[in-house]
């Protein structure tokens, strides 16, 4: 027997802890239910715990535009646009009649910029077809942008269909609960095994909520609120008195720096020269000022060459942001230009600028040449 299986083992035989069986399964996703009718999070998607028994049920629309938002982006950065989005777009046909254009620019600081593009794909998609989405986990994992986390959460949330939903929060939660002693990385088919058997099959959709708001709020990266948490007296990792050794991880590679410089030309009027990013790969139809390759060593001594096109360059600071698999530093350049426009280029009126789809990168860089310059607003 391999040793994590012995330590569960030896903890569910002492305590009643660790344990997979059915009875043990129902009994906590009934504790993980009773808690959430109680401390759910009222979160601007979501309906109250037991609408579907109610025979209400949560628009499909608004539970995919918050799983996709939410995919990679915490709670508390969503909710602005998701208001924003239900507001300008309240259904997948509206979303369907706007310009990409404008989606992009409502999408933009919310970051991993292929989403949005494949929510509009989605979108036009669906409205081809009459605007219903799919109620199955298979036929939402056909629709673009829809992977097996977010095609499980939908089939969820929208359906009540009994989706094993398991994302970071959940595999924390599962990692503690069974005491997993496997690192993380190849934990992942045995916690998605015991979620499977967790799911109930009355309100998987607010089950899978509970575990959500349970690894958000109570069962969290560091200090756990164990005294809180409905299903204290059934986990193991407790028991075993450090809940935070879980999940166990490998440990990690740092992220490899990248390096480049950044020109931020500014007109006589304050209008900014930009330019639109290919429409794929990173920050894809995104907006952003000239920049060099994101490689490339840059000293002083070779700003003025790397430099799109020449003019007074003068060095206005540097920034740094962490995308998923590296770090950037660039090397932020600002200069007053004439107006005549560089192919590929246009001018951002000083109070377009906060409209346009920028990057928060781009928004970094162009603050740290000129302060202020992503936020003014429309003179009245
Ligand atoms: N993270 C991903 N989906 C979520 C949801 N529906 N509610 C809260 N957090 C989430």
């Amino acid at each position: 027997m391999a040793p994590q299986d012995q330590t569960r083992k030896a903890a569910a035989k002492n305590t009643g802890t660790g344990d997979t069986s059915e009875a043990g399964s129902r009994h906590i996703a009934a504790r993980l239910l009773a808690w959430y009718d109680a401390h759910h999070r009222d979160l601007p998607w979501r309906v109250t715990p037991g609408a579907f028994a109610r025979g209400t049920r949560p628009a499909p629309y608004r539970i995919w535009l918050s799983e996709v938002m939410l995919q990679q982006t915490t709670v508390e950065a969503v909710k602005a646009y998701f208001r924003t989005f239900v507001e300008k777009w309240p259904t997948v046909e509206a979303l369907a009649a706007a310009p990409t254009e404008d989606v992009m620019k409502a999408w933009a600081g919310l970051g991993y910029y292929s989403r949005a593009r494949n929510l509009k794909a989605c979108a036009d998609l669906l409205a081809r077809r009459g605007g219903r989405f799919p109620d199955t986990e298979a036929g939402l994992k056909e629709l673009p942008g829809i992977g097996v986390y977010t095609a499980a959460a939908i089939a969820a949330i929208a359906f009540d269909r009994p989706a094993a939903v398991v994302d970071g929060n959940v595999e924390r939660v599962i990692s503690r609960l069974y005491s997993i002693e496997t690192p993380l990385s190849e934990a992942k088919p045995e916690i998605r095994a015991l979620v499977e058997k967790l799911v109930p099959q009355e309100r998987p959709g607010d089950f899978a909520q509970a575990m959500m708001d349970l690894g958000a709020t109570i069962c969290t990266p560091r200090r756990p609120r164990c005294m809180l948490c409905p299903v204290c007296e059934d986990c193991s990792a407790v028991l075993l008195g450090n809940p935070e050794r879980f999940p166990v991880r490998l440990p990690k590679n740092d992220k490899p720096l990248r390096r480049g410089a950044a020109f931020v030309a500014e007109r006589e009027d304050g209008a900014i020269l930009l330019r639109k990013r290919p429409d794929k790969g990173l920050l894809g139809g995104m907006t952003e000022v000239p920049t060099t390759a994101w490689t490339a060593r840059i000293d002083g001594a070779t700003t003025q060459d790397a430099a799109p096109f020449a003019a007074d360059w003068r060095r206005a600071g540097r920034i740094g942001h962490v995308f998923t698999h590296f770090a950037l530093e660039l090397e932020v350049f600002h200069a007053h230009i004439e107006d005549d426009v560089p192919e590929g280029h246009f001018w951002s009126l000083a109070h377009e600028i906060s409209g346009e789809a920028l990057p928060t990168v781009m928004k970094k860089v162009i603050e740290a040449a000129i302060p202020g310059a992503t936020k003014k607003l429309r003179p009245h």
